[in-house]
C-alpha cells in the first residue's frame, strides 16, 4: 500500500518519524509531504532518510533535500499528480490550523493542495491544545470533515506540551497505523470475501411488539411483527455474524441463530442483559411496551365484574431495555436502538430520532415512520434515517432485507474505524 504521510506544523510532529516506522512494519511504503511550520520542528532530511523518497515540501521547490538552487523551481505538476497514486492520505499530526483549511477546501501550500488533488481516504490525526480542540470552530471543522468521509483518528488525553492536561495529543503512532491499515484490508475485503464483513462479530438482535398481560387471555401489544429484526439477522448470518436473536414475535425457521423467544418486556431484558457479554454489537429493533399492567388478574376479567361501562386499568411504566444496555455493555460495544414514530415530515422524524441518540447514549439510531403505509410496522419496506452522533444517511424505501444490509454496512464502517462510542 502506498501511503502519503502529511506532517504539519506542531510539537508532535517528531512522532510522525514514528509513524513513518510502524506503517514500514505494515508493509507500506511512506512518501512524506511536509508544512512549512512542520519543516521547523522536523527536518525534511529525517522524514527522507526514513522513507526513502524525497519529502514533498513547497508548491514552488516541491522536493527537499536536492540542490539549493537561487531561483525556485517551476510549480511542479508532477508532484500534485502523486495524491493520485496513493491508497490514503494521512495528515499526522493535523494541527487546527491545517484542520480549518482542510474543512474550507483551502490550498495555500503543498500539503493542502495534494489534500484537495487526492480521491484517496484522508485519515486525520488531530494533535493541539485541549482548548483549541474543544473550540466551536474546531469542532464544527472535525464535524465538516467526518461528514465529507474524512476518517478522523481521535487525538488521546494527557499532558500536552503547552503544559495544560487534557484532551489533544497525538493518538499513538502504533494505533494511528492499525486504524488505517485495518480500514484498507476491510475497504478491499468485499471484493476477495464478498458479504464477509461481519466474520468475527456477535449480535445481538431483538425483534417483535412485546406483549404485557392483562389476564390470562388478553394482553397489551402493538403491531409490530419481528419483521425488521429477522431481516438484520438474515443479513448479518449471511455477512459471517454470530446473532443472537430475542424474539417476541415467532422467528423464522431458516434463520441459523440461537433464538430465545419472549413475551413481556420484562422478559426480553433480561434475555437481552444475559446475552450481553457474548455480543460485540446490540441492535434493538423490538418494538418494547413502555408499560405494563400494575396487576395482571389471576383469572379471565369478567365484562360485568364490577358493575361499571368503564373499566380502569393501572399501568406502570417498564424500564428502559437500551438505557441498561448501554449503562451494562463493555467498553467497546456497540448500540444500535430504532425509533418508532409517527412523524412523517423529515425534519420531524430526524429531530425526534437525534434526541433518542442522545438522551439513550446510543452510537446510532434508526429513525423510521411506522404510520406510513410503505415502511413501519407488518408491511415488507421500511424507510428511515440513519443517525449517528457524526452523520445522518436517509435509507431510501426498500425491502426490509435490504434496509437491513444498509444498516450492517455501516454497522460495519463504524467497528472498523473504531468509532464507537468515542463521544463518551
Ligand atoms: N426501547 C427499549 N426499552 C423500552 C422502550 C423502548 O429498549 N422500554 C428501545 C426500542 O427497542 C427502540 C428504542 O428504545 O430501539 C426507541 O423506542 P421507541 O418506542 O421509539 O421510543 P421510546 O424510548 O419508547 O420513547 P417514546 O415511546 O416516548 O417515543
Amino acid at each position: 500500500m502506498k501511503i502519503l504521510l502529511g506532517v504539519t506544523g506542531g510539537i508532535a510532529a517528531y512522532k510522525a518519524a514514528e509513524l513513518t516506522r510502524e506503517l514500514q512494519r505494515r508493509g507500506c511504503d511512506v512518501q512524506v509531504a511536509m508544512t512549512a511550520a512542520a519543516q521547523r520542528f522536523v527536518t525534511p532530511l529525517t522524514f527522507a532518510s526514513l522513507s526513502g523518497h524525497q519529502v514533498l515540501a513547497s508548491l514552488w521547490q516541491p522536493t527537499v533535500p536536492e540542490t539549493v538552487t537561487h531561483d525556485p523551481a517551476p510549480f511542479d505538476i508532477e508532484h500534485i499528480s502523486i495524491a493520485t497514486q496513493v491508497d490514503a492520505f494521512i495528515i499526522a499530526p493535523a494541527t487546527a490550523d491545517a484542520i480549518a483549511k482542510l474543512a474550507h477546501g483551502l490550498a495555500d501550500d503543498l500539503l493542502t493542495t495534494l489534500a484537495l488533488a487526492t480521491t484517496a481516504p484522508l485519515f486525520i490525526a488531530p494533535a493541539m491544545n485541549v482548548n483549541m480542540l474543544r473550540h466551536p470552530a474546531t469542532q464544527q471543522n472535525l464535524t465538516t470533515l467526518r461528514d465529507r468521509g474524512a476518517h478522523i483518528i481521535e487525538p488521546g488525553t494527557g499532558s500536552l506540551a503547552c503544559g495544560m492536561v487534557g484532551e489533544g495529543r497525538l493518538a499513538e503512532p502504533v494505533q494511528i497505523a492499525d486504524t488505517v491499515t485495518r480500514a484498507l484490508i476491510l475497504a478491499t475485503e468485499p471484493k476477495r470475501r464478498p458479504h464477509q464483513d461481519l466474520n468475527g462479530e456477535t449480535l445481538l438482535i431483538t425483534a417483535g411488539g412485546t406483549r404485557e398481560p392483562i389476564d390470562p387471555v388478553r394482553f397489551l401489544g402493538n403491531r409490530s411483527s419481528g419483521r425488521m429484526g429477522f431481516a438484520l439477522a438474515e443479513a448479518a448470518i449471511s455477512r459471517g455474524a454470530e446473532v443472537i436473536l430475542v424474539t417476541a414475535a415467532t422467528a423464522p425457521s431458516h434463520l441459523k441463530c440461537e433464538v430465545v423467544s419472549v413475551t413481556t418486556a420484562a422478559e426480553m431484558q433480561s434475555a437481552a442483559l444475559d446475552a450481553l457479554h457474548r455480543v460485540t454489537t446490540v441492535i434493538m429493533a423490538a418494538a418494547v411496551s413502555d408499560y405494563r399492567a400494575v396487576a395482571p388478574a389471576e383469572q379471565k376479567h369478567k365484562k360485568n365484574e364490577t358493575g361499571a361501562e368503564t373499566f380502569v386499568l393501572e399501568l406502570t411504566q417498564n424500564d428502559d431495555i437500551l438505557k441498561q444496555i448501554v449503562a451494562a455493555r463493555r467498553p467497546g460495544t456497540l448500540v444500535i436502538g430504532f425509533a418508532a414514530e409517527t412523524e412523517s415530515n423529515p425534519a420531524s422524524l430526524r429531530a425526534e430520532g437525534r434526541r433518542k441518540l442522545i438522551a439513550k447514549n446510543l452510537d446510532a439510531i434508526i429513525a423510521n415512520d411506522v404510520s406510513s403505509p410503505d415502511s413501519g410496522f407488518e408491511v415488507d419496506r421500511n424507510a428511515g434515517i440513519l443517525i449517528t452522533h457524526a452523520s445522518e444517511t436517509v435509507l431510501p424505501s426498500s425491502t426490509k432485507r435490504h434496509m437491513a444490509d444498509r444498516i450492517l454496512s455501516h454497522i460495519a464502517a463504524l467497528r472498523s474505524f473504531n468509532i464507537v462510542s468515542s463521544h463518551k
